[in-house]
């Protein structure tokens, strides 16, 4: 199973989406993934629903649109939105098995009770899907922003830092809905494991409550914004071990600013030469300015869990884990281990997205929190030290080939 389109088709870094169950959400979501290059299939119980789907997609599409069966939408996707709720897929979908291996994004939310007197679930919609179809690789996401904000032109979106929480218990899973919310301008917020889909579900009936009841509109959001530390940040004392305090709660608030960093570039050149580069985990010495040698200390470099142990050129020792990789759909992601500066928790996603036969365009999104310091600095140093830097040096290996070591 590819997650994105392979060579012959040459649609390289778009994927192939299936929408189960064309109402409001599948509509707006469908249209604009359609928007931003990505292969559509809206599906449907009722034909004229999938058909009116495609009929606005393609208006906006820079790609083919398609419509039909939900167990044809199922069976054409390599990401699946399943937006009936609380249906097992056996009877939407007719067939279980045609989701097997695939990521099946749920944005379901339950029915709102009577009189908006919301419960709190001792299990979710996404945990049921999940045992209905136990080889889908169910994430949970996009379930508590209201249609309303899909309708937002991305630019503004991207202003606003608006999150899309995603909890799933499958890394490929998770980092199809990072790009696919990276491309609606959403900012991905790891949320943990499906587990945690209880507390997404929640959160939107909360939103829910909100948006009916107490005012403030369908343009109402909850979402994860990155705030700055005061400069003051003791005038009170500050925080101060307490006997409420067990370990975790300890952990929780001395990890520091959260902090996400993006870089992109647009590089002249074909997307199986840049991959060429960076197939490889341990061949980053022969394209990032800043990394003189790389030794792996364990795996090939080219299977997920592969250590490589970086010296740069101001001598310092960085260790790296490669979390996931994709060389038919041109995306790595990896972990920062070991290293000098004061961030913990730090997972960097690269993927290259074909634009012709000659141009490509590198991503590299960085999240991590900052321990110590200021955070700001460390943000800067690592988007211009090392992300600008490292797309600046697959410009310069992929023009004039491997850097001198
Ligand atoms: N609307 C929002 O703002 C929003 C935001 C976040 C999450 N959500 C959640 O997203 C889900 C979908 O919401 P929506 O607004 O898109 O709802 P919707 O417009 O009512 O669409 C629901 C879809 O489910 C299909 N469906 C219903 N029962 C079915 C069945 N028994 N078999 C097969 N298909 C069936 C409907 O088909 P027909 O057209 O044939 O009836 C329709 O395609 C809900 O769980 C909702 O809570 C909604």
């Amino acid at each position: 199973m590819s997650l994105w389109i392979s060579p012959p088709n040459a649609r390289i870094g778009l994927m192939k989406i299936g929408i189960i169950g064309t109402g409001n959400m599948g509509r707006t979501l469908g249209g604009l993934w359609a928007a931003a290059g990505h292969e559509v299939f809206f599906g449907g119980r009722r034909p004229e629903a999938a058909g009116e789907a495609a009929v606005l997609a393609r208006a906006h599409a820079t790609a083919e649109v398609r419509n039909g069966t939900n167990h044809e939408a199922a069976s054409f996707g390599d990401v699946l939105l399943y937006c009936v709720r609380g249906i097992d897929p056996a009877d939407a979908i007719g067939d279980r098995d045609v989701l097997n291996g695939k990521p099946l994004i749920d944005l379901n939310n339950r029915a709102i009770p009577s009189g908006f007197q919301f419960e709190v679930s001792p299990s979710s919609l996404a945990e049921t899907l999940q045992t209905q179809a136990p080889n889908a690789k169910v994430a949970k996401a996009f379930n508590m922003l209201p249609q309303e904000v899909f309708e937002i032109e991305r630019a503004e979106l991207q202003d606003k830092h608006v999150s899309v929480l995603i909890a799933t218990d499958h890394q490929d899973a998770r980092i199809a809905v990072e790009i696919l919310a990276h491309d609606l301008g959403l900012n991905p917020v790891n949320a943990g494991p499906l587990r945690n889909a209880r507390l997404l579900e929640s959160a939107a009936d909360l939103v829910r409550y909100l948006i009916a009841r107490t005012g403030p509109g369908p343009l109402a959001i909850l979402s994860v914004p990155l705030l700055t530390s005061a400069t003051g940040s003791s005038r009170f004392g500050g925080r101060r071990p307490s006997e409420l305090d067990g370990p975790e709660p300890q952990r929780i608030f001395s990890v520091g600013q959260h902090l996400r960093v993006e870089s992109s570039g647009q590089i002249d050149a074909p997307v199986d030469v840049l991959w060429s580069f960076v197939s490889n985990f341990n061949n980053i010495a022969h394209w990032h300015p800043d990394v003189i040698a790389s030794r792996l200390e364990s795996g090939t470099g080219t299977d997920a869990g592969s250590v490589r142990n970086l010296r740069l050129r101001n001598g310092m020792c960085i260790r790296e884990r490669l979390l996931a990789i994709s060389p038919e759909n041109h995306y790595y992601k990896y972990s920062v281990i070991e290293s000098p500066l004061p961030m913990r928790d730090h997972e960097s996603l690269v993927r290259f997205t074909r634009l012709n036969g000659s141009r490509t365009r590198v991503t590299w999104i960085a999240e991590f929190s900052a321990t110590g310091g200021d955070a700001e600095a460390l943000a800067n140093g690592v988007k211009t030290g090392v992300m600008d830097l490292g797309i600046e040096g697959l410009t310069a290996a992929a023009t004039s080939g491997r850097k001198e070591v």
